[in-house]
């Protein structure tokens, strides 16, 4: 019989999985429900991860479970280009009104978080009949050729995968904490315009609120009504990637909503679904329609038990107040953030939006010198202490907390407990 210990799959892992495949702790997971996750032997962490901003409802939340059970019964795949089905049209009606307000919007589910971010920009260059995008220094959009191309960090993500989607641009992303101010970024673009491509060739720009991978770095109001008034006076389309920063987490449903903004596109993904992969592109009705029949699309995209799971998981958010819980979640741990700062000096930052939380570690606090190796050894203190955690930013010296969204007042108290004793012993 095969061994299913943590140890001898942990060894197999390495005889059998791609290198490339990395996962950022060595435990094998064995069941999962909640805020919480148990490994084989049956330890039990708190999983302030949740698949990486998937689990924004919790694990195994029961009103998903029983939506997939549900749909399982019925078909569990039919493929939207051969005939449609209501999950479908349900969940596009919903987020339409979510995202759109009032106005007219259309959707299309596709599969995995870089699909839709391909699709928003097959859907942009459709609508403009332009090429040129662009993207920001910092920013994450997936590992797909198109996404690599977009992604504005070069390790591991770029290195030896090129060349790259040709007429991309990327500017540079505003960032209080490093001094890039609002009219620093936007010089930027205007620096693009006058050295690369004139705005009337361009077709979008699309960027994260918060950036996610790039260090939980929020775009400030003005920069995102700025970047709205100067794609909308170049007829550019505005694309939000909103696959991590979407379905609460950042406190409201949706990361542009801080800005006041309209978005053209949106891109969704990751919490939309509670697990089961599914990802979508929402946007302004003309534009969304700008593809002939036909040419938007794919096999698994829009996934029957996708769609009940993200029907589901639309329905806690209004059933459990979620987006209440992400605020509470956001200033408590801002809370306890601002006291561990207080005491240790390798914290150079903190930031919240939300339940969106990071802690930046520096060698430096007044030149802001990152510090990856700290944050890697807090890292590995916090799973020693039962606090699965994970990096973020360019130089991977950000801790980012992306805790189920219904995580008790109680348990984060215990994350916060745990993440201290992790400080004390790495700092
Ligand atoms: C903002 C953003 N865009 C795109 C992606 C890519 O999504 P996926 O890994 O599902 O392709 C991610 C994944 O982390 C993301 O955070």
């Amino acid at each position: 019989m095969t061994d299913t210990g943590s140890n001898a799959v942990l060894a197999a892992r390495e005889h059998h999985i791609a290198r490339g495949v990395a996962s950022a702790h060595p435990i094998i997971i064995d069941r999962a429900a909640g805020s919480y996750v148990w490994d084989a032997e049956g330890n039990k962490y708190l999983d302030f991860v949740g698949g990486i901003g998937v689990l924004n409802v919790g694990h195994n939340h029961p009103a998903v479970v029983d939506a997939i059970k549900k749909q399982i019964d019925s078909f569990t795949h039919i493929c939207f280009q051969v005939g449609a089905y209501q999950p479908y049209v349900e969940l596009a009606r919903r987020l339409n009104t979510l995202v759109g307000g009032g106005e007219p919007y259309k959707s299309v589910f596709l599969t995995t978080g870089a699909e839709a971010v391909e699709n928003a920009i097959k859907i942009a260059r459709s609508h403009t009949g332009r090429s040129g995008v662009i993207a920001f220094r910092g920013g994450f959009h997936g590992r797909t050729l198109l996404g690599i191309s977009l992604t504005g960090f070069s390790q591991p993500y770029k290195q030896n995968f090129g060349p790259f989607a040709p007429d991309i641009h990327h500017a540079i992303y505003p960032n209080e904490y490093h001094g890039v101010s609002t009219e620093q970024a936007l010089a930027s673009l205007q620096a693009i315009f006058d050295t690369q491509i004139l705005p009337e060739r361009v077709a979008a720009i699309i960027l994260e609120p918060v950036l996610g991978d790039g260090g939980f770095v929020a775009a400030p109001p003005v920069f995102m009504q700025a970047l709205r008034a100067l794609t909308t006076r170049h007829g550019i389309v505005l694309i939000c990637d909103e696959i991590q920063t979407g379905f609460g987490r950042t406190g409201k449903m949706f990361g542009f909503q801080h800005s006041d903004i309209q978005p053209d596109l949106i891109t969704v993904a990751k919490s939309l679904a509670g697990g089961i992969p599914l990802s979508g592109v929402v946007g302004k009705a003309a534009i969304m329609d700008a593809p002939s029949p036909g040419g938007l699309g794919g096999t698994y995209g829009g996934n029957p038990l996708g769609c009940a799971a993200g029907l589901a998981v639309l329905s806690i958010f209004e059933n459990e107040d979620l987006l209440a819980r992400s605020q509470a979640i956001g200033r408590q741990l801002l809370s306890g953030f601002e006291t561990f700062k207080a005491r240790y000096d390798g914290i150079g930052d903190v930031r919240t939006l939300g339940a969106m939380a990071a802690v930046e570690f520096v060698s430096d606090r007044s030149s802001r010198t990152p510090d990856s190796d700290t944050a890697q050894k807090v890292i590995e203190q916090a799973r020693a202490q039962g606090l699965l955690l994970i990096k973020c930013g360019i130089h991977r010296n950000i801790v980012r907390f992306l805790c189920p969204l219904n995580t008790s007042e109680i348990d984060v108290q215990e994350a916060l407990g745990m993440f201290e004793r992790a400080l004390a012993a790495s700092l």
